[in-house]
C-alpha cells in the first residue's frame, strides 16, 4: 500500500557533501506548510548519571545551519538538564507526519551564550516568563493549588500583581520580567544526523552524514568536513 503518496520526492543524488542546508530547509518548509501544531517539536533524549534514558518534547528555537547547532530553551534545573550536565550526549528527533519526512541527530548539547538566553527570555510574553520563575521543573509538588500559591508568591517578589487567576494580571501594564538564572538555552551541535523521507511500500529514502566535532569554547565547536552515506530503509 502506498503511504501518504503525496510527500513524494527522494533524497537528493548525489547526496549533498553538508546535511544542514537541506535539513534546515525541511524545518523552514515544516514551519510554513502548517500542517501541524508545533512543527517545531522535537523529541530530546537525554542519558543520566546512572546510564538510564529518558526522553521528552521540547522546541526548537533556531536551526543554525552554520556552522550547525540547534537550540531548546529550558529549566536548567530540570531532570533533562541535569542528565545533560552530567552527560552531554543526546540525541533529537523531528517528525512531520503529514509531510513523510523526520530527521534524527545525535550530538553534544551545552549551555547556549547567557546573552543569548537573555535576548530569547526577553522576546517571550510575561506569562511565559512568569512560568519560568513559577515552576520548579521536574520536581514534586502535592498539589495543583499549590503550584498556583507558588507562582503568586514569586509573582508578588518579582512585583507583579496577578489578577484573579494566574494568567490574568491586575494591571494593565506587562511586568519587566528578568531572566531567572536557570532557565536559559542549550545548543546541540549534531555529530550525526539522518534524513529519511517516506516511501511507498516502506522503501523510504535514509541517508545519514557524520562529523567530528572538536571543542574550542564552552559553547562552541570546530566541525570536521561531513561523511554521507546512503542507509537502506
Ligand atoms: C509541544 C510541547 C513543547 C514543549 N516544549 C518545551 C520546551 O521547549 N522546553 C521545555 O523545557 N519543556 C517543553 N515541553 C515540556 C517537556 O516535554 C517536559 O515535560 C518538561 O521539559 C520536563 O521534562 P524533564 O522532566 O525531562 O526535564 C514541551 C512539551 C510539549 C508537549
Amino acid at each position: 500500500m502506498t503511504r501518504n503518496p503525496e510527500s513524494g520526492g527522494q533524497l537528493p543524488n548525489p547526496l549533498p557533501e553538508n546535511p544542514l542546508p537541506l535539513a534546515a530547509e525541511w524545518f523552514e518548509h515544516a514551519q510554513q506548510s502548517a500542517s501541524q501544531r508545533n512543527p517545531n517539536a522535537m523529541s530530546l533524549a537525554t542519558v543520566d548519571k546512572d546510564g538510564t534514558p529518558s526522553a521528552r518534547i521540547v522546541l526548537c528555537k533556531a536551526f543554525v545551519a552554520e556552522p550547525g547547532y540547534l537550540v531548546f530553551y529550558t529549566n536548567y534545573e530540570s531532570a533533562k538538564s541535569r542528565a545533560i550536565l552530567a552527560n552531554e550526549r543526546v540525541a533529537l528527533i523531528m517528525h512531520w507526519d503529514a509531510l513523510g519526512q523526520q530527521i534524527r541527530m545525535e550530538g553534544i548539547a551545552v549551555k547556549s551564550p547567557a546573552a543569548e538566553s537573555d535576548a530569547y527570555f526577553a522576546t517571550r510574553g510575561w506569562g511565559s516568563r512568569l512560568g519560568a520563575w513559577g515552576s520548579d521543573q521536574s520536581k514534586p509538588i502535592a498539589t495543583r493549588a499549590q503550584l498556583e500559591k507558588q507562582i503568586r508568591e514569586r509573582a508578588v517578589k518579582l512585583g507583579v500583581e496577578l489578577g484573579k487567576d494566574i494568567n490574568t494580571l491586575a494591571g494593565n501594564t506587562p511586568p519587566d520580567i528578568p531572566r531567572p538564572p536557570h532557565w536559559g538555552g542549550f545548543r546541540v551541535w549534531p555529530e550525526a544526523l539522518e534524513i529519511w523521507r517516506e516511501g511507498a511500500d516502506r522503501i523510504h529514502d535514509r541517508a545519514r552524514w557524520v562529523r567530528a566535532l572538536t571543542r574550542t569554547s564552552d559553547d562552541t565547536f570546530e566541525c570536521s568536513a561531513w561523511k554521507a552515506s546512503r542507509l537502506q530503509p
